[in-house]
């Protein structure tokens, strides 16, 4: 079964073919990123239009590279939340009119969702279920059990600001630039002393995280009100490291209290080295994380995602409207 994906939730437009939910024909991504870098951050009126000029050539060149026509197709997929309502209005009008141009079954996917689902790209075996996940991406901070194909129950997340956004507001502070992960990944990697430790904060008893008392330790450090200002890259590295530790404690909590055969991370954040590091060594059980490529935003962990519903025959039909607040697993 090859399925389209379509991606415009936030500042990449992005398409791809996918065999089986896991075999990647085409990855086609067109970033936006350095047009948002000038503004420090994405502006959403930029990327609704940037997302109208991209959408056509990029599923044009998805398909290209996947070597098959819109009648070798078996569906198409778009994610319909949450995320950006003018990004997301581009992908779902586009995947609208495509399943009715070629009487294709259309699929609504969540975002969140198919990050989760990217942990089934280029695998020879799904992951063994229940799984927990740590959903950590430039909007939200989940972790949540997954119980089966579609079946996904929250346990907790952030209070205030999500990890990617953490990355992001923190890098501006240190003058690193946008998106603020990678910036401050590459970064990090220089320094030469790990003595600097940042708090963390708990919120024992939960599954909650909360990153903004941290964002205000670095705001405060980088402008000396403690005295001497640490080198940038010591901040950087202080700040991913408590970040970090957070999240997989925190994952790995849920996971002993669970008893869950596999720990899935997804989302941007999920890209970052010493993240992914700190949970394969502190996990107890399997560890699943797409590679990095995977992690960000692209067309075929939306394609991954839609190969379950597809394959019961579920489809949601051109009355599919955008939902830019939608969650995941929320009870
Ligand atoms: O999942 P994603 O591509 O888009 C959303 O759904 O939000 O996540 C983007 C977020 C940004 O905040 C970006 O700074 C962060 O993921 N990110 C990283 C890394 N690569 C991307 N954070 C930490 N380390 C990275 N290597
Ligand atoms: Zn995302």
């Amino acid at each position: 079964m090859k399925i389209l994906g379509i991606e415009t939730s936030c500042d990449e437009t992005a398409a791809s073919v996918v065999e089986d939910g896991r075999h990647l024909l085409s990855n086609v991504i067109a970033s936006q990123a350095s047009l948002h870098a000038q503004y420090g951050g994405v502006v959403p009126e930029v990327a609704s239009r940037q997302h109208l000029e991209a959408m056509v050539p990029v599923v044009e060149a998805a398909l290209r590279e996947a070597e098959c026509s819109f009648g070798d197709l078996d569906a198409i997929a778009v994610t319909h939340g949450p995320g950006l309502a003018g990004a997301l209005l581009i992908g779902v009008n586009v995947a609208k009119a495509l399943a009715f141009s070629y009487s294709l079954p259309l699929l609504g996917i969540n975002h969140l969702e198919a990050h989760v689902y990217a942990n089934w790209l280029e695998e020879d075996d799904p992951p063994e279920l229940p799984a927990l996940c740590l959903i950590v991406s430039g909007g939200h901070s989940d972790i949540v059990l997954m119980e089966g194909n579609g079946r996904f129950r929250r346990l907790g997340g952030t209070r205030d600001d999500a990890a990617g956004e953490a990355f992001d507001k923190v890098a501006r502070i240190l003058g690193l630039g946008f998106p603020g992960g990678p910036a401050i990944e590459k970064e990090a990697k220089n320094a030469t002393s790990t003595q600097l430790r940042l708090p963390r904060a708990w919120l024992r008893g939960t599954n909650d995280f909360s990153f903004s008392g941290l964002k205000t330790a670095m705001l405060r450090l980088a402008r000396g009100e403690n005295g001497v200002t640490p080198p940038i890259a010591e901040m950087a590295a202080a700040f991913q490291e408590s970040v970090a530790d957070v999240l997989v404690e925190k994952t790995i909590a849920a996971v002993r209290k669970h008893r869950v055969a596999t720990v899935m991370l997804a989302g941007g954040v999920a890209a970052n080295s010493r993240l992914r590091e700190l949970l394969r060594e502190r996990s107890p059980v399997t560890v699943r994380i797409p590679r990095p490529a995977l992690c960000t935003d692209n067309g075929a962990m939306v394609a991954a995602a839609a190969f379950y519903k597809a394959e019961d025959g579920t489809a949601n039909g051109l009355a599919l409207d955008i939902e830019p607040g939608l969650g995941i697993g929320r009870s």
